[in-house]
């Protein structure tokens, strides 16, 4: 019998991650973005339609775990119908909250989600509309910032292992 203790995940979590709302690909999406690194398996993808500056629609996939499915998730039933300031504003701390809290191991599951919008948005504004509206900020946000520092980690125990993802 295992000894291993499981995970306080809240009802919430479990609901999401056995029937995750808005999970898959979309093929008419404004913009895609990812955060993570498939070498360990932790990726998140982040479908947004965009219609003006409102998000009308939107979808994941993930390759993350139980966290991170209920938090891409409830994250993609939350900015249906925010306009792309509200939504660049949520942070992962909302998410998890929304979630009826995270199991401090599982925090970066949140942030790997918000951090996939937030690049969603970012690239929404820089390579495809090519406009930069006064409220998005030039220095990365915590969540992006975060997703960025995790992949680069990756990348470097990949090549000091003598693997190359
Ligand atoms: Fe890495 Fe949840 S996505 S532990």
């Amino acid at each position: 019998m295992s000894t291993r203790t499981p995970l306080a995940y809240s009802p919430k979590i479990l609901e999401l991650f056995k029937n995750p709302k808005n999970l898959g690909r979309m093929n008419d999406a404004s913009v895609v973005s990812q955060a993570g690194s498939p070498a360990c398996g932790d990726v998140i993808t982040i479908y947004l339609k965009i219609d003006g500056d409102k998000i009308i629609d939107s979808s994941f996939e993930s390759y993350g775990c139980a966290a991170n499915i209920a938090a891409a998730s409830i994250l993609t039933e939350m900015i249906k119908g925010k306009t792309l300031k509200e939504a660049w504003d949520l942070t992962w701390e909302d998410v998890a909250n929304e979630l009826g809290g995270l199991p401090p191991i599982k925090y970066h599951c949140s942030i790997l989600a918000v951090g996939g919008l937030k690049r969603a948005i970012r690239k929404y504004f820089e390579e495809i509309k090519r406009e930069k509206p006064e409220w998005l900020p030039k220095d990365l946000s915590k969540e992006e910032r975060q997703a960025l520092e995790e992949e680069e980690l990756i990348e470097r125990m990949y090549k000091k292992y003598g693997v190359v993802p």
